[in-house]
């Protein structure tokens, strides 16, 4: 599935019934940086165990940060899920080199749903999007890397078919506790 920027769609397959009315899903911008740092900041003040920074680290972020990082070049896209126009969740691909040699392989980042809008089925819905649009852009592998434990999040790459290839052991250290990264890799390709 190829979105552009401006694309927006309403999609509510897969959704359980307590959210199948009033979600969007479309590709993020520049202009939803301050809400996507707001969200970032939700998810981190929650657990900053996935997202692998303290709160004093995200909080450091720069909003011009956030407007380059939604700005990469396309095929790079990141997708927002909304409910009644706020942003409550995210999930992006990057293509790391500009040389064919890896244009086969994207990066999963920025995948997070606010503790508010969890269990709905929105996390699975963002993948689906980010996957898709990998696909479409003819990757073969989609890699990530994981900081653990986190039990939901590897429950949910998982049964999209993604497959642990390698631990970082004490990839991040945070309040003074070390925590593995767990990196994962899907197979689209035959
Ligand atoms: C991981 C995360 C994105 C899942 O979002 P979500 O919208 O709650 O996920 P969904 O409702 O689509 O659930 C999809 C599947 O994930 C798994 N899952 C989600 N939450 C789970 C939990 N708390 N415990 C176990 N499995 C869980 C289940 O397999 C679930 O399928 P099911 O509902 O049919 O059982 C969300 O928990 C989150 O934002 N966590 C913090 C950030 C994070 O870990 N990001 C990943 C960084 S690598």
């Amino acid at each position: 599935m190829h979105m552009n920027r401006n694309h927006v769609l309403k999609s509510t397959d897969g959704l359980n019934d307590e959210s199948r009315s009033d979600v969007e899903i479309r590709q993020l911008g520049a202009t939803d940086a301050q809400a996507f740092s707001s969200l970032r900041r939700e998810l981190t003040a929650d657990n900053p165990i996935p997202m692998g920074l303290t709160m004093e680290e995200e909080l450091s972020r720069s909003l011009e940060g956030f407007e380059e990082q939604l700005s990469y070049p396309a095929p790079n896209a990141a997708f927002g899920a909304f409910c009644d126009g706020e942003l409550v969740g995210s999930a992006a691909v990057a293509w790391q080199s500009r040389f064919p040699s890896s244009r086969h392989k994207a990066i999963l980042w920025g995948t997070f749903v606010s503790p508010r809008f969890r269990r709905r089925g929105l996390g699975r819905l963002l993948l689906e999007h980010a996957i898709a649009h990998a696909s479409a852009h003819a990757v073969r592998r989609v890699n990530l890397t994981m900081y653990s434990p986190n039990d939901a999040a590897e429950q949910l790459y998982q049964s999209l078919g993604f497959v642990r290839y390698g631990v970082e052991p004490e990839a991040v250290c945070l309040n003074g506790v070390y925590h593995d990264g767990v990196q994962m890799s899907l197979l689209l390709g035959p």
